[in-house]
């Protein structure tokens, strides 16, 4: 089997204005949004961590420091936590140590593409991942372990995609699916957010990403595609014939935390599977669903 070069650094696209949030996200980035008692941001650097990612590069933009305070020690409340004996577990997986961490402002809200593409010189000629922590894949093993492992027989490009109503197809970016292989499904085409009678598929790119680094010298161009911003899934399509190109379906849930209601469903679904809360929560949905 050929080997692949592993992938080793992961883009965490954390600079957007999460206006949808509003007025939570006035004074904290969207990505500081709790899901019970972690970050959604956390979830993201946890799933990169499984799949043995060692450093996590953050696109970042005004207003995100405490994304950054979130992965660093935290003196006081360490020490005063220590000295108090409280369970320092509480705190796993939050401190990232220089070396596997790294921040990049975007400086202008011109898209996910441009975003990606702020990360260049850190990311540097190796295939890397990218995930938005908008979308929370809970699943085990987690996505983007799934994705290395496929990636390992596969390499080129591979993201992952799932399966949504068809009046949800317009919201995302949607692949042309090609010939199948179990969870494995060729990519023959993508198109950003298009019109439903447009829609190549129903299977939609889920926020998960391997790319080779020629990526980058697409996104160069900074064509502008779908909302007059510089798109990921344009990038990614013109790079289709040139380099392998696969999806992966996700076996587990998502949740899309950039609405709403997907906010609350992960909330929900990720308590009732709590050890500690999930039983009362359990009961306080039945009573509030049985008024
Ligand atoms: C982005 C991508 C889109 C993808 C989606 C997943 O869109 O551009 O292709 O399907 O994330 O959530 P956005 O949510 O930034 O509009």
């Amino acid at each position: 089997m050929t080997q692949h070069r592993p992938i080793k650094k992961a883009v965490f696209p954390v600079a957007g204005l999460g206006t949808r949030f509003l007025p939570a996200t006035k004074a904290i980035p969207k990505e500081m949004m709790p899901i019970i008692d972690r970050p959604l941001i956390q979830y993201a650097v946890d799933e990169a961590r499984e799949a043995g990612i060692e450093q996590m590069i953050f696109v970042t933009g005004r207003g995100k420091s405490s994304i950054e305070d979130h992965f660093d020690i935290a003196y006081e409340l360490e020490a005063t936590m220590a000295e108090r004996g409280k369970d320092m577990s509480l705190l796993e997986g939050t401190r990232l140590m220089p070396g596997n961490c790294a921040y990049v402002r975007q400086q202008e809200p011109l898209g996910l593409g441009h975003a990606v593409w702020c990360a260049r010189d850190i990311v540097g000629d190796e295939p890397f991942a990218v995930l938005l922590p908008d979308e929370l894949m809970w699943g085990a093993p987690g996505c983007m372990r799934q994705m290395v492992d496929a990636y390992a027989r596969t390499g080129g490009n591979l993201i992952s995609v799932i399966e949504v109503p068809d009046d949800e197809v317009p919201n995302y970016g949607v692949i042309d699916p090609g010939a199948e292989d179990g969870a494995l499904t060729e990519v023959r085409g993508l198109v950003e957010k298009p019109a439903i009678e447009n829609a190549p598929s129903n299977k939609i790119v889920s926020g998960r990403y391997i790319l080779q680094p020629e990526v980058m010298k697409t996104l160069q161009s900074h064509e502008k595609g779908a909302g007059g911003e510089i798109q990921l899934t344009d990038a990614m399509a013109r790079m289709i014939g040139s380099q392998p190109f696969n999806a992966v379906t996700f076996a587990g849930a998502r949740y899309d935390c950039g609405n709403k209601a997907g906010y609350v469903e992960a909330t929900l679904a990720l308590s009732l599977e709590r050890s500690d809360i999930g039983a009362e929560v359990r009961q306080v949905a039945e009573r509030l669903l049985g008024q």
